[in-house]
């Protein structure tokens, strides 16, 4: 099998289409993250690009590390919860942080991030709340995310390079069935007018939703999106409960969401 394309640099004389100015590189060092004060403690996060561009936070994964915590810390403790292109950990380690997790859950990027991944739980003393390994999209899931069967699929600022687009896309369409009642939270900001391509792709696939965020009518205006992806069969099983302002509401595994595929 041929190897996965690497995490690109985000270098904009590459890949800037449109000419948005991409993100710019922090120095090496330790983060010290609260999500607003979502989390009690701040997160400690060894940020060093070296390795990727996953080795930095990015606006995204603080997005939607807040949304985590501010809309889903009930349920968050009993799911079994993967997070995709993670980075150095941001999302899921600060789920970790702060939640009383019955499960383990599963860290996941490219090889090239597995060092980083290791030291950030190493470094907020989380290693038997979460544990780092390499998932490369598009490939065959590691036998503990077979095993794992997660029912909470974080990824946080995981659109950005077009080539990985039918990766990432055939790695949830994956999860999505071998737990159809899984939901995917999913959060990137749009840079590129490709970006939308993505989600495109997943409206044909999957059930996409916005999700309720009091924070939407700012983070919108910053070109980021929020959004679930569910299966369509797995919705199935659970019914609508009701209809609010013209906008239909599911209850989904407990969460009450609203019903939106336009973007
Ligand atoms: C922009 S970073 C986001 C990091 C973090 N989630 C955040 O929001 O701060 C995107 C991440 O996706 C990972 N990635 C890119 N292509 C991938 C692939 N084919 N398989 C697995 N991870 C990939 C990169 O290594 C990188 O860490």
């Amino acid at each position: 099998m041929s190897s996965p394309p690497l995490s690109p640099l985000l270098d904009p004389v590459t890949i800037s289409e449109d000419l948005i100015p991409l993100a710019v590189f922090k120095a090496i060092g330790v983060a010290h993250v609260d999500f607003d004060g979502a989390l009690s403690q701040p997160l400690q996060l060894r940020e060093d690009v070296r390795s990727g561009c996953g080795g930095q936070t990015w606006p995204a994964g603080m997005l939607l590390g807040k949304h985590m915590l501010r809309y889903h810390r009930d349920r968050l403790k009993s799911a079994r919860i993967l997070e995709l292109g993670a980075g150095g950990g941001l999302v899921g380690l600060a789920v970790a942080l702060e939640c009383e997790l019955q499960n383990q859950m599963l860290v996941t990027d490219q090889n090239e991030m597995l060092e980083l991944m290791h030291h950030n739980v190493k470094l907020n003393g989380l290693e038997t709340k979460a544990q780092a390994m390499v998932l490369n999209w598009g490939e065959p899931l590691p036998t503990a995310v077979l095993e794992q069967k997660p029912d909470i699929i974080l990824a946080g600022e995981c659109v950005y390079f077009e080539p990985a687009f039918p990766l990432l896309m055939a790695t949830l369409k994956t999860l999505l069935e071998l737990n159809p009642a899984a939901v995917v939270y999913f959060c990137f900001k749009k840079r590129r007018r490709a970006d939308m391509h993505f989600v495109k792709m997943a409206k044909k696939a999957f059930l996409v939703e916005e999700i309720f965020d009091e924070d939407r009518p700012v983070f919108q205006r910053q070109g980021l999106f929020l959004f679930s992806f569910a299966s369509r069969t797995g919705q199935q099983k659970t019914g609508k409960t009701g209809h609010s302002n013209g906008a239909t509401r599911l209850a989904i595994n407990g969460d009450s969401r609203i019903q939106s595929v336009s973007c």
